[in-house]
């Protein structure tokens, strides 16, 4: 057997799934944090590609990531590459055979896969391929159904599907190590959630916020509107303890009407902790409660290891808040008939914003993470939009294109110092406002102005029934 020091300084190959394109680096990014492991690409790493070689990992750093990645598909250890196949063979000969061997010998079972990106290949040319891999050394027997040992040979076409070369651009060959959580997107689908509303987060999204936010086992992770619940039903999974709060009563209580085609009302049970039930996690939930977000009702102190959440923007929900521009009094003994229903104002983006900052750099612990949602309307769109707090650091923003005109930012931050009390009103800087206040405004007129089928697109992508 190989000792570990040998296979040490390995490089590892990441084969990506190719969506969600500027969501897979934040993701392995922070997935290689949690093991306390930084990010150390080939020479030419290509962020846009679907393979990435990468070292200074061992082994078990791969294996965990792919554990909780849902932006990769499988992971190798690379045993060689090349433009070509006959680089490719220079590269598997020069391959250490003593790194080789464990897999090799004749007491062992193994088979070969052919993977293929941006060209489909028959399965006769398949054959071919493996056939003239018999250079290797392989000694074992082959065995289809249940190999001790997985190979691979992946070739990539590039990504120009309108231009699709005749031979690869790249080719690696390599030891499959997993495979990533890519089957989560299906088996988590809000098609088949038991509790679902018109903004359910889908599930793949859902679950790279939480590995954006470094959520890990026993965390405690907060979303101030939970909606339905599906960020938190992302981070149980991952072993969170989790709650959350939304200003409407009749989301948190179930009751109401259905966002279910052919259904009118709500079923009794419809509610968030069973959505949590419906994927076996239900003793990681904490509660989940009326409130509004722009009067948090927790004391003042850092308690949440992540905040992960998905603001209302006004397009598919309204944004509301409780109060009122008139002078309401209360009752003389303080507490108000239980027939009273609060009156409520507008809630702009901007508050909503500067609200969710300053509410995570008093609520998050130190290092804690809050990953949100961040309307834009593109044309106006620069980096110095995005809010910022002086106990917030930036860590990644992500876009996800919605229409030509808009797209949402999938923004983390990592809190990076306690808050001074006398800061505490201004944490948010002003310039940002004027973009996300007109964004509603720009977002209904570039919808009007549009064909129809470019607007369904964007909705669709708005109420995440697009991936
Ligand atoms: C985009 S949805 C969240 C969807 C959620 N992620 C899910 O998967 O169902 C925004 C939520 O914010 C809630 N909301 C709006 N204004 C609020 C406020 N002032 N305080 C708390 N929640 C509010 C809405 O009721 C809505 O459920």
């Amino acid at each position: 057997m190989a000792t570990s020091s040998s296979r040490s300084c390995l490089q590892y190959l990441f084969h990506l799934a190719h969506d969600n394109l500027e969501f897979r680096l934040p993701e392995i990014r922070s997935l290689l944090a949690l093991r306390s492991k930084s990010f150390h690409p080939s020479e030419n790493f290509n962020e846009q590609s679907p393979f990435w070689c990468l070292g200074s990992l061992s082994e078990e750093d791969v294996r965990s990531v792919m554990a909780r990645s849902v932006c990769a598909k499988s992971a190798f250890e690379l045993w060689g590459h090349g433009r070509t196949h006959s680089e490719l063979r220079t590269s598997l000969l020069n391959y250490p055979s003593e790194k080789m061997r464990p897999y090799m010998h004749k007491e062992s079972t193994y088979k070969i896969n052919i993977e293929s990106f941006n060209k489909s290949l028959l399965l006769k040319d398949k054959i071919k391929k493996i056939n003239a891999l018999d250079y290797l050394p392989f000694e074992g027997t082959v065995c289809l159904t249940n190999p001790q040992h997985i190979f691979c040979l992946l070739e990539d076409y590039g990504t120009d599907c309108r231009n699709i070369p005749e031979h690869p651009n790249h080719i690696y060959f390599g030891r499959w190590i997993a495979d990533g959580q890519r089957e989560l997107i299906c088996s988590f689908s809000v098609k088949k959630r038991h509790f679902i509303g018109n903004t359910s987060m889908n599930a793949g999204l859902s679950f790279i916020m939480a590995n954006h936010a470094k959520v890990k086992e026993n965390d405690l992770i907060f979303d101030p509107f939970v909606g339905t619940g599906s960020l938190l039903v992302a981070c149980s999974h991952f072993g969170a303890y989790v709650c959350g709060t939304d200003i409407d009563y009749n989301i948190i209580h179930g009751k109401g009407l259905s966002s279910r085609k052919n259904q009118k009302w709500r079923g009794p049970d419809e509610n968030i902790r069973a959505n949590l039930r419906q994927y076996g996690t239900e003793k990681m939930y904490v509660d989940v409660m009326v409130s509004d977000a722009s009067k948090p009702v927790w004391r003042n102190t850092a308690l949440f290891d992540a905040i992960i959440t998905d603001p209302p923007y006004g397009i598919r929900e309204s944004t509301r808040k409780t109060g009122s521009h008139k002078n309401i009094t209360k009752p003389p003994n303080g507490t108000y008939a239980e027939s009273h229903v609060p009156v409520s104002q507008v809630y702009h983006l901007s508050d909503i914003l500067s609200d969710l900052l300053n509410f995570s750099a008093h609520h998050l612990l130190m290092g804690g993470r809050l990953v949100y949602w961040l309307p834009v309307y593109k044309p106006e769109y620069c980096e110095e939009r995005i809010p910022v707090h002086p106990c917030l650091r930036l860590i990644s923003n992500c876009e996800q294109p919605l229409s030509s005109h808009t797209s949402r930012r999938l923004i983390t931050m990592e809190k990076i110092k306690e808050p001074e009390e006398l800061d505490n009103p201004a944490y948010v800087s002003d310039g940002l406002y004027q973009g996300h206040n007109t964004f509603r405004k720009k977002y209904f007129s570039a919808r009007n102005k549009k064909s129809g089928k470019e607007e369904e697109q964007a909705q669709m992508l708005m109420e995440n029934k697009i991936s």
